[in-house]
């Protein structure tokens, strides 16, 4: 059943677990969402990325999301516009019938995220829809990296709560250290999660970690196995995926380790069958892939078992 993205993440914020957003490309990746998520008994995020949308249309992204959800009416699911760059990109999901969307100024001077995190929060909410926007810079941080350093790149614990208390945003993205795709830290993984408390403590809503894939070693050896190269991939561990949850963190964005999981399986019958060219016999193995992946990090986030 299609809910309203802020549905599933106050219950996940009172209850302390976290949610998956699981980004999605095409029919094949939303039928390996939902099928997990029908496996593990768990709420669902799924999100389309601006990319997302141009690849498959609007039009489309609707009709697979809204058909899966009817099809599975048990899962309460909601459709999110994953990092909208402007006020157009995000009114455009609403109005499509997004449950969810994310306005992603973050790159903007503080003053103006917020005036157009507002704008955002004033239109959504007027038709029903959560908003998540975003604080601080995603990248990854280094042992020796220095206070002022990281002042200037993660998010500022003063300016989460005022922001908040202004926007009226339903959930937070705080830049706390991680990073998108596959090569997320130069040395050993850090988060500041003293400063992810400190968000939580001022704002009290649901939080958001971006750049949360974790590259597990079986997600690594089949992509390595069959040729793939991952030099200096490393994801997000999950004791640290667990630790991020117990600091207040119910939403956590997986992309990369799904692309991983079922590009390996397609790469692997590409290579023991060369002579195969069914599609099927390509895409099936790649979603149960997907599947295995998502069922593990369900019950790491805590939210299996939860409907
Ligand atoms: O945050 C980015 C997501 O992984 C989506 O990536 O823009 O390549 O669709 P994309
Ligand atoms: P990963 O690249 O770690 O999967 O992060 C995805 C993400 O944050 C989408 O918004
Ligand atoms: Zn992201």
């Amino acid at each position: 059943m299609l809910v309203t993205g802020i549905e599933i993440l106050s219950k996940a914020h009172k209850e302390g677990y976290g949610v998956g957003a699981f980004n999605f490309v095409n029919f094949e990746m939303l039928r390996a969402i939902f099928e997990a998520a029908d496996g593990a008994k768990s709420p669902l995020i799924v999100q389309a990325s601006e990319g997302a949308i141009k690849y498959l249309g609007i039009d489309m992204v609707l009709s697979m999301v809204y058909t899966m959800a009817k099809r599975y009416t048990h899962i309460p699911v909601a459709l999110h516009l994953d990092h909208g760059t402007s006020f157009e990109s995000c009114k455009k999901a609403v109005d499509a019938g997004f449950t969810s969307v994310m306005i992603d100024a973050s790159h903007h001077p503080y003053q103006e995220n917020l005036e157009i995190t507002k704008e955002v929060v004033d239109y959504a909410h007027s038709k029903g829809v959560s908003v998540e926007a975003e604080l601080g810079r995603l990248m990854g941080i280094e042992d020796n990296i220095s206070v002022s350093e990281k002042d200037a790149v993660l998010v500022n614990p003063n300016e989460a709560e005022e922001f908040v208390k202004l926007s009226k945003v339903d959930y937070l993205a705080p830049a706390i250290g991680t990073s998108h795709g596959a090569f997320k830290f130069k040395g050993e993984p850090k988060l500041d999660f003293d400063r992810l408390v400190e968000v939580k403590k001022r704002t009290n809503i649901p939080l958001v970690l971006h750049g949360a894939s974790s590259i597990p070693e079986s997600v690594r050896q089949a992509f390595l196995s069959t040729g793939g190269d991952l030099k200096g991939g490393k994801g997000v561990p999950f004791d640290f995926i667990e630790q991020s949850i117990k600091g207040g963190i119910n939403k956590v964005n997986i992309d990369t380790d799904l692309r991983l999981a079922f590009i390996a399986q397609v790469r692997k019958m590409a290579k023991e069958q060369p002579s195969e060219f069914d599609l099927r016999k390509y895409f099936n193995p790649g979603i149960e892939a997907v599947k295995a992946v998502m069922i593990e990090r369900m019950r790491v986030l805590g939210s299996a078992d939860k409907i």
